[in-house]
């Protein structure tokens, strides 16, 4: 081993750290077509004001479930600013209040204790 091989403070190794960020969603997704229009075509009676078709993703760790979910609230988002995706990880929102809070806040902007507040404030 040569001083050549170490790397500096500045270096990595990695071209993109960000694509091991857990929230990372990458621009190009494939092999993963048909399993995108199932999940469209579930969404798609949210789009006239009915409810979606509830879904469960299955496969081994790592082939792109939780992506094909977040890909779908992002075209959602696009195309029917009426509906509101919100993802809520249970393992992070583990009790019935933190869940509903979850898409409170993203319903809201505010936490449901925060909101409680301000109307006892008026
Ligand atoms: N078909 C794919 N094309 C590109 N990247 C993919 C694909 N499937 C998975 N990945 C990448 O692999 C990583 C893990 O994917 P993820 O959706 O979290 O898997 P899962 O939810 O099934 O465990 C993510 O960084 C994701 O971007
Ligand atoms: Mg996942």
């Amino acid at each position: 081993m040569t001083g050549n091989d170490i790397l500096l403070w500045d270096e990595t190794l990695f071209k993109d750290l960000s694509v091991l960020e857990p929230d990372y969603l990458p621009e190009y997704f494939p092999h993963r077509e048909s399993q995108l229009n199932s999940l469209r075509f579930a969404l798609r009676p949210a789009l006239r004001g009915m409810r979606p078709l509830n879904c469960l993703l299955v496969g081994p760790p790592g082939t792109g479930k939780t992506s094909a979910v977040m890909k779908m609230f992002r075209e959602v988002e696009v195309h029917a600013p009426g509906v509101v995706a919100v993802k809520v990880n249970c393992q992070i929102d583990s009790t019935r209040f933190a869940v509903i809070s979850r898409i409170y806040r993203k319903l809201f902007g505010i936490s449901p204790q925060f909101g409680n507040r301000i109307q006892e404030n008026l």
